[in-house]
């Protein structure tokens, strides 16, 4: 269910009262430099970005829209079985990884990153501002994790204030409901819930 914003609007009124109107007021949400990365989710197969992008592999060979639609997306088991059928196969992570596969499940990833239902975000309008916007830029270094880590803040002061920095809108209704006329009329974002690809 989406949650009214209107509901929530009373809490935060003084705060965005502050953060938008005033740059250099230190935000009570999160002040800057204060970010703590929460411990990274016990995932139920042990899979590493390191191991994988040492290989070479592109972030687009398993996240086939992060430049392209909104969602980034999580490979499905095929994506990781197109080596798998032969890599490792002694392995008991990839066992595990066969016997989804098998079932026609999607590994149930714990996600790291993932914004209330209530919040609109897009990876293409992001990848295509022209501007040194990378995937490091939000996510911190994930060729070098073994374990995925939500290392970057994705608050609403954190948003904003690159938005800020960026020249890009500030406006509630970029973020929130009603939309900006940007975005397309695309599925509710609350059905993206460990969306596949
Ligand atoms: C391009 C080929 C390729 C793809 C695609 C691939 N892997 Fe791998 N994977 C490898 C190779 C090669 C290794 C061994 C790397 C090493 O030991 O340094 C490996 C190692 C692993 C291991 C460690 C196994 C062990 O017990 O040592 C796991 C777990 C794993 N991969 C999971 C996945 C998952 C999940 C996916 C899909 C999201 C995936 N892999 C996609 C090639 C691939
Ligand atoms: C071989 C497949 C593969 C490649 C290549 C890959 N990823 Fe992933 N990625 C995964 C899998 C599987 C998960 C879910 C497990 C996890 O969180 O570690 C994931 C999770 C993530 C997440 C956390 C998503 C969430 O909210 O739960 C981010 C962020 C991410 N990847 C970024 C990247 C970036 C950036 C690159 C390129 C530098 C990249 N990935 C390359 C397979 C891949
Ligand atoms: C401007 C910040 C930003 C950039 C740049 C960015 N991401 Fe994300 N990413 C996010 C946020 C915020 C979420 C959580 C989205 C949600 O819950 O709707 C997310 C979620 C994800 C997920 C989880 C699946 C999904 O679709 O929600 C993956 C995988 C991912 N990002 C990979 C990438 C890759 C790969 C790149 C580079 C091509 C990238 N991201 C660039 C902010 C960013
Ligand atoms: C690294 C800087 C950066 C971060 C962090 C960032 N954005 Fe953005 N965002 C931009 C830029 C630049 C644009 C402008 C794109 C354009 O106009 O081409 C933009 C555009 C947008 C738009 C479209 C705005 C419109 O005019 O309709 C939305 C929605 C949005 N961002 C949401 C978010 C959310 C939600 C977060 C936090 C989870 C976030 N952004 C974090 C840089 C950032
Ligand atoms: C650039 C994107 C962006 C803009 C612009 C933006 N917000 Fe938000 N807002 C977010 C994000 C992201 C969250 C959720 C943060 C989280 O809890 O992870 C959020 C959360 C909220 C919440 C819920 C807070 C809570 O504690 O549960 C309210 C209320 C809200 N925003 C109101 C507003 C209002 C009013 C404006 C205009 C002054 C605005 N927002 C502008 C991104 C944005």
């Amino acid at each position: 269910m989406r949650k009214p914003i209107v509901a929530l609007l009373g809490v935060w009124s003084a705060v965005i009262a502050v953060t938008v109107a005033t740059p250099t007021a230190q935000n009570p949400a999160a002040p800057a430099g204060t970010y703590r990365p929460p411990p990274a989710p016990e995932q139920p197969i042990a899979y590493s970005h390191k191991k994988h992008l040492a290989q070479g592999l592109e972030c687009a060979r398993c996240h086939q829209t992060a430049e392209t639609e909104d969602h980034a997306k999580l490979p499905a088991t095929s994506t990781c079985l197109s080596c798998h059928a032969r890599v490792k196969t002694d392995s008991p992570d990839i066992q595990k990884l066969a016997a989804y596969d098998a079932k026609k499940e999607d590994v149930p990833w714990i996600r790291v990153y993932r914004l209330p239902t209530y919040v609109y975000f897009s990876h293409q309008v992001h990848m295509s501002t022209g501007k040194a916007v990378t995937c490091e830029t939000c996510h911190g270094n994930v060729r070098e994790m073994d374990v995925t880590q939500k290392v970057k803040d994705t608050s609403m002061p954190a948003c904003i204030e690159c938005h800020k920095q960026q020249s890009a809108s500030v406006r509630c209704d970029a973020c929130h409901e009603p939309r900006g006329s940007l975005f397309r009329q695309h599925e509710a974002h609350e059905e993206h819930e460990g969306s596949f690809q």
